[in-house]
This record gives structure tokens, sequence and C-alpha cells, in this order.
């Protein structure tokens, strides 16, 4: 018997890896994060299968219905939005595993900053404007922020900042973010990327406006040079000069064949 965690990817039901697809068929059992899992994963769920909705759940019994499984040797299949890597609360659950001796695995899922990307059709990484990624969020009735965690010292990098958790904040992101990016920095929100009801803004740090994270919370801000530029490097990568072991250039290349 085995627990499946399964990133269950950021909406759109066909975001989600072969391998999770077959293991949800596999398991006849199937618990869900409900409030941002696509129901249209249960279909995979094989019949008769016993599919639990954990979003009013607490720990304790979500542990117990795993418990339960692992008694009467049923396989898990625990599907999580996005990726399991970040704001999963996966860590805590396999935590409460290894005590009780329950074997699991994990299945990666595309996170909702790559669905959100690929909704804007950018690369958060362009060459001479930004090359890291920082992945994170403000603090929230449930989490605090580690004290040097804070948008400030991110923003300070220069880097493509992706920010969960934080619409219904956007006027502490733009107070905090202006002093560093300068209120002409582009800004995308992108609400509930790859379902079908998806939703793009596009504005400056300066032009914002805070009120349009007052409704729907799944949303992520993307901030940096990299989200509005065109004026970037092109990478050395593809330059037809660079030598490099998969395309050897020149009389003396750096990687004879
Ligand atoms: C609890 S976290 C889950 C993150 C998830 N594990 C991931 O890989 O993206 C929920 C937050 O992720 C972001 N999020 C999740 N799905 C999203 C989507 N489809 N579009 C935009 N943001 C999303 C929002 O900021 C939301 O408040």
């Amino acid at each position: 018997m085995t627990v499946h965690f399964i990133g269950a990817g950021p909406g759109a039901a066909d975001l989600i890896t072969l391998r999770g697809r077959d293991l949800i068929a596999a398991c006849p059992v199937c618990l869900y994060a409900g409030s941002l899992v696509p129901e249209a994963l249960l279909s995979h769920c094989p019949p008769g299968a016993r599919i639990v909705n954990t979003a009013p759940m607490d720990l304790d019994q979500i542990v117990a219905e795993i418990a339960a499984a692992h008694r009467a040797g049923h396989d898990v299949a625990r599907l999580h939005s996005g990726d399991l890597s970040v704001w999963s609360a996966m860590g805590e659950q396999l935590r409460r595993l290894r005590d009780l001796g329950i074997p699991y695995d994990v299945t990666p899922g595309v996170p909702s900053f790559a669905a959100a990307a690929a909704a804007l059709g950018t690369e958060l990484t362009l060459p001479g404007l930004a090359q890291s990624v920082v992945l994170t969020r403000t603090s929230g009735r449930a989490s605090s922020m580690p004290a040097g965690e804070t948008l400030a010292n991110f923003a300070a990098t220069g880097a493509t900042l992706a920010i969960h958790l934080s619409v219904h904040v956007l006027d502490r992101v733009q107070a905090e973010l202006v002093p560093h990016y300068g209120e002409g920095c582009a800004v995308a929100v992108v609400f509930r990327a790859s379902w079908p009801d998806q939703r793009i803004i596009r504005a400056t740090l300066g032009t914002l406006d805070p009120a349009i994270g007052a409704g729907e919370r799944t949303a992520l801000i993307l901030v940096g040079p990299a989200l509005a530029a065109e004026g970037f490097d092109e990478s050395r990568l593809y330059a037809g000069d660079y030598d490099r072991r998969f395309r050897p250039v020149g009389t003396a290349p750096r990687f004879p064949e």
C-alpha cells in the first residue's frame, strides 16, 4: 500500500502528468484538496473509488482517512493543486506518514507560476534583465513570514517575483516594491491561470488598481523588468558563433567531435 502524492496542476484538467493520471486511475481511494483541484480530474478515478474532498477536514481527519486505507491495503491518490513543492501542506502529511510507517511517493505537477507565465506568453528569465525567479508570498492569517523573507529584500535583487496568496493585499505589495523597481515596472496579475475563466490584468506598479484584488483570490502577481521587455539580449546559447558541445564552431572547436 502506498500513498501517492500527486501534483494536480493549476486548474485545466489536462495539465496533469501522465504518471499522475495513471496513478489516480489505479487507486481505490482518492483524497483531493477541493478548493483548487479541478473536479474533472476525479473522472480518472476507478469505478467505486472512495473519493474524499479534504477541504473541510483538519490534519488529524486526513491522516485518519489515510490510516484506514492503509489498514485495508488500499493505495491512495492524494491530490494537491499545482506542484507539491510549494504551499501544498504536503510536508506535515509526510511527517505524519513517516511516524506511522505508511509508505508514500511524490509525483510533481505543473505549478501555478508556470501556468501564469504560459498565459502571459512570457519567459521570466530574460538575458541581461532577470536570471532568477523568486516564488514567494506575503504573510497571511495562517502563516507568518520568516524575518528575512520580506518583499523588499527579494525586490532588492531585481529578480522576477511570482507572488502567491497576496492579491488581496495589492496595496501593501505595491508599497513595498515601488522603492526598488520604480512605478514604471511592469506587473501582471493572472487570475485562475489555465481555468476556463482565466483573467489577465497588465499594468505597472504605479498604475495597478489594488481594488482588482477584492474578489477572486486565486491569482498570481508577477513583477519585474522581464514582464514587459522587448529590448533584451539574445541568449548566447543559440548565437551562430557560440562554440558548444552540440554545435562545434570554427577551426578549433572547444569540444571536438
Ligand atoms: C496554496 S497555494 C498553492 C500553490 C500550488 N502548490 C502551486 O504549485 O502553484 C495557492 C496560491 O497559488 C496561486 N495559484 C494557484 N493556482 C493558481 C492559478 N490557477 N492561477 C493563479 N494563481 C494560482 C494563488 O496565489 C493561490 O493563492
